[in-house]
């Protein structure tokens, strides 16, 4: 079945048949849509769906580190979720605890390095130590970075690197003009990343909700009705599959 379903690559990853090995995207984002939704539809309370979506996220990093990618970037919490009711909130925040809690054995036997980005200093107390320390013990890792975005946002952080790149330019004597793409994507949350090659969004809706506004300037989208919950390693593979069907010009011409 395996043999069947997966061919061997060069190296140790087996990929799904549909896939070529050559054009693996290296850095996939995922806008998670859809828990409510998907706890509506059964008569669950919201956060059911928050819960299914947590261990969606575990079953996608094991995929995509299968698939040879090297980071996955997850929108888990905006800065503008901060509107939802407060014991949905209280839930979202406790989320990154018992995904560490439980799944931390399994990430570390994939050798997946866990990063947070996003403005740690609003997150509760509880939240901020589980994520500092889920970094701290995946630190050597090499695989996969499983990267989730925390109170994130876009915008914000065009702004803060703005703000940090022109702070470094005038102690050293420099000028305005001297910011330039480079400078400050330096100075961004994903500086040591490549740009997304593919973002995925669940759940039906066509929009980008203030995610990875200057990152995604050239990334291939790929939108899927399914809700998050529902997502599956198939999904992702097919998301991939389209991806490596696409002609990617950043601006130019095929050749
Ligand atoms: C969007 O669905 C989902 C979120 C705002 C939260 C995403 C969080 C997870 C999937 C779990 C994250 C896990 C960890 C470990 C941090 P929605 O609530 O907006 O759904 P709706 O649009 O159907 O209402």
């Amino acid at each position: 079945m395996f043999n069947k379903l997966f061919k061997k690559t060069n190296g140790t990853k087996a990929l799904p048949q549909q896939l070529t090995t050559d054009k693996i995207p290296q850095h996939i984002a995922i806008i998670m849509d859809g828990n409510g939704r998907w706890a509506n539809k059964r008569l669950l309370p919201r956060i059911a769906g928050h819960k299914e979506g947590m261990d969606t996220v575990k079953k996608i990093t094991m995929a995509a580190s299968k698939l040879g990618v090297e980071v996955l970037t997850l929108y888990a919490f905006s800065t503008e979720n901060w509107k939802r009711p407060t014991d949905e909130v209280q839930f979202l925040m406790k989320l990154p605890v018992d995904f560490f809690d439980t799944f931390m054995p399994e990430l570390m036997a994939e050798n997946v390095r866990v990063n947070v980005m996003g403005y740690h200093d609003a997150l509760p107390l509880q939240t901020q130590n589980v994520v500092k320390q889920a970094m701290e013990t995946t630190k050597n890792n090499t695989g996969l970075v499983l990267n989730f975005a925390l109170n994130y946002g876009g915008r914000a952080e065009i702004i803060s690197a703005a703000q940090s790149a022109m702070r470094e330019l005038l102690a050293e004597n420099g000028t305005v003009e001297q910011l330039t793409e480079e400078r400050l994507a330096a100075h961004l949350m994903t500086s040591s990343y490549p740009e997304p090659d593919l973002l995925i969004r669940t759940s039906g809706e066509m929009r980008v909700s203030n995610f990875m506004l200057w990152q995604i300037a050239y990334s291939e989208f790929y939108f899927v009705d399914k809700h998050w919950p529902d997502f599956n390693a198939a999904d992702l593979t097919e998301a991939v599959a389209t991806y490596q069907h696409r002609t990617r010009r950043f601006g130019g011409i095929s050749k």
